[in-house]
C-alpha cells in the first residue's frame, strides 16, 4: 500500500509518530511536512525526540493569513499527490495543513483517511472547527477517538466508514512515558521545580492570543497564583506578550516551547495544568493531573464529564478560584482507547 501523510503543526508530529511507526513496518509512506511550523522548537525537536523519520518533502509554506497559508499548501500537496498517486492520503486533527490535504486529495479523487475525526467545539469562530467540519465531509475513512465523535458525525449525516479506534496520542504518550521513567527529569532540575508543587500553563489559541483583553486576564491570573507557574510560550503568544511589554511576577517562568519528552515530564510532575490546548487536556488526564481549560468549550468533553477537567474561560477571578479549589474526581475511567490506536488505523486502511 502506498500512503502519503501530511503533517505541518506541532500536534500532528506527535500523532504521526505513532502511525508512521506502524505504517512503515508494512507499507510505503511518503511524509509531507507543509512547513506550517518551522522553528526548531516547534518542529525539528519533535522529529528528533519522537524518532519520526524525516519528512520526504518540506513545502516550507511558513506563516500567513489562513487563506494564503492554506492555498500555498494546497498547491504543494496537489503536486506531490499527482506524482505519487497514493492509495491513501492520511491527515491528522484540525489544522490548516489538515484542510489543505483533504481538499487536494479529494479533488484528485484520491481516498482520504482522517485521524481524529468527529471532534467538534460547535464554535464556528475557531479556525480549527471550520477545518474539522470540512475535512470530515471530504474524508472516505473517519477514524474517531471516542463515541462522542461518532455521534457528532452522525448528527451531520456521516455514518459510512466511521470507526472508533481510540486516540493515537495515547500510543505516543505510553511510548514516551517509558523513556521519561528511565531518565532523571533534567528539565525539572533546569527549571528548579519540585514534584507536584507548580502549575504548568500553555496558551496559543487565536481566541486567547489575538485578543489582548482575554490574554491579559489570563496572564493576570498567572501573576496572582501562589505557586510557581511554568509557561512554555508559543511564538504566537510570545509576540503579543512582547508587544504589550507584559511583566511576569518572579514566580511565573516564561520559557521557550519544549520538546515532547520534556513536556511529558513537566505534565507528569505538575500539580495542575492550565491550558487552551486540546492535546494537553487529554495528556493531563492520562497522567492523572487535574486540568483547567482556558476556554468556554472543549472538544474533549469526556475529560470534563469524568471530573478531571473544568472550563474556566479567560476570566482572572474564575481561573484563580478554580486553581485554588478544584479537586478532581476519585476515579479515572478509561478514556480514548487502550493505547493501540495506530495499529487499528493501519488495519482499517488495509
Ligand atoms: C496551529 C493550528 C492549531 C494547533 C497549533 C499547535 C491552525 C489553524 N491552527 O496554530 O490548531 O493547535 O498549530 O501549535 O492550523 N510561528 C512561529 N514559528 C513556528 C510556527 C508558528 O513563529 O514555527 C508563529 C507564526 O508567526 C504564526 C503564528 O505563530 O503567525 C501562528 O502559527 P500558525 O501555524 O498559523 O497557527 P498556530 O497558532 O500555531
Amino acid at each position: 500500500m502506498k500512503v502519503v501523510s501530511v503533517v505541518g503543526a506541532r500536534p500532528q508530529f506527535v500523532k504521526a509518530a505513532a502511525v508512521s511507526r506502524e505504517l512503515r513496518a508494512r507499507h510505503d509512506e511518503f511524509l509531507v511536512h507543509t512547513g506550517q511550523h518551522y522553528d526548531y522548537e516547534m518542529s525539528d525537536v519533535f522529529f528528533e525526540g519522537l524518532e519520526i523519520p524525516p519528512p520526504d518533502v518540506n513545502l516550507g509554506v511558513g506563516s500567513g493569513p489562513h487563506g494564503s497559508q492554506t492555498g500555498v499548501m494546497l498547491k504543494g500537496i496537489e503536486e506531490v499527490l499527482m506524482l505519487r498517486r497514493p492509495d491513501w492520503l492520511i491527515i491528522y486533527g484540525d489544522t490548516n495543513s489538515t484542510l489543505a490535504g483533504a481538499l487536494a486529495a479529494s479533488k484528485l479523487s484520491l481516498p482520504v483517511a482522517h485521524i481524529e475525526a468527529g471532534l467538534r467545539s460547535f464554535n464556528r469562530r475557531m479556525p480549527e472547527e471550520i477545518n474539522r467540519v470540512v475535512t470530515d465531509h471530504l474524508s472516505n475513512l473517519l477514524l474517531c477517538p471516542s463515541d462522542t465523535a461518532v455521534s457528532n458525525l452522525a448528527a451531520e449525516g456521516i455514518s459510512q466508514n466511521v470507526h472508533v479506534v481510540g486516540d493515537v496520542m495515547l500510543d505516543v504518550l505510553n511510548w514516551a512515558r517509558r523513556r521519561v521513567d528511565t531518565r532523571p527529569a533534567e528539565v525539572m532540575n533546569r527549571l528548579g521545580l519540585r514534584e507536584k508543587s507548580y502549575v504548568l500553563a500553555t496558551v496559543h489559541r487565536s481566541e486567547n492570543t489575538d485578543d489582548w483583553t482575554r490574554l491579559s486576564h489570563i496572564l493576570c491570573a498567572f501573576n496572582s497564583l501562589d505557586e510557581p507557574v511554568v509557561f512554555p510560550v508559543h511564538p504566537r503568544a510570545r509576540r503579543v506578550i512582547t508587544a504589550a511589554q507584559w511583566q511576569p511576577k518572579p514566580h511565573v517562568k516564561l520559557v521557550d516551547p519544549v520538546g515532547y519528552l520534556e513536556m511529558v515530564a513537566l505534565v507528569r510532575s505538575a500539580r495542575l495544568i492550565l491550558t487552551d490546548s486540546g492535546g494537553l487536556q487529554k495528556e493531563a488526564y492520562w497522567l492523572r493531573v487535574p486540568c483547567l481549560t482556558l476556554r468556554e468549550e472543549t472538544e474533549w468533553v469526556e475529560t470534563v464529564q469524568v471530573g478531571w477537567n473544568t472550563l474556566v474561560g479567560s476570566d482572572s477571578e474564575r481561573i484563580i478560584q478554580a486553581a485554588r479549589s478544584f479537586v478532581p474526581a476519585n476515579s479515572c475511567p478509561v478514556l480514548y482507547g487502550d493505547g493501540y490506536a495506530a495499529g487499528k488505523c493501519v488495519d482499517l486502511l488495509e
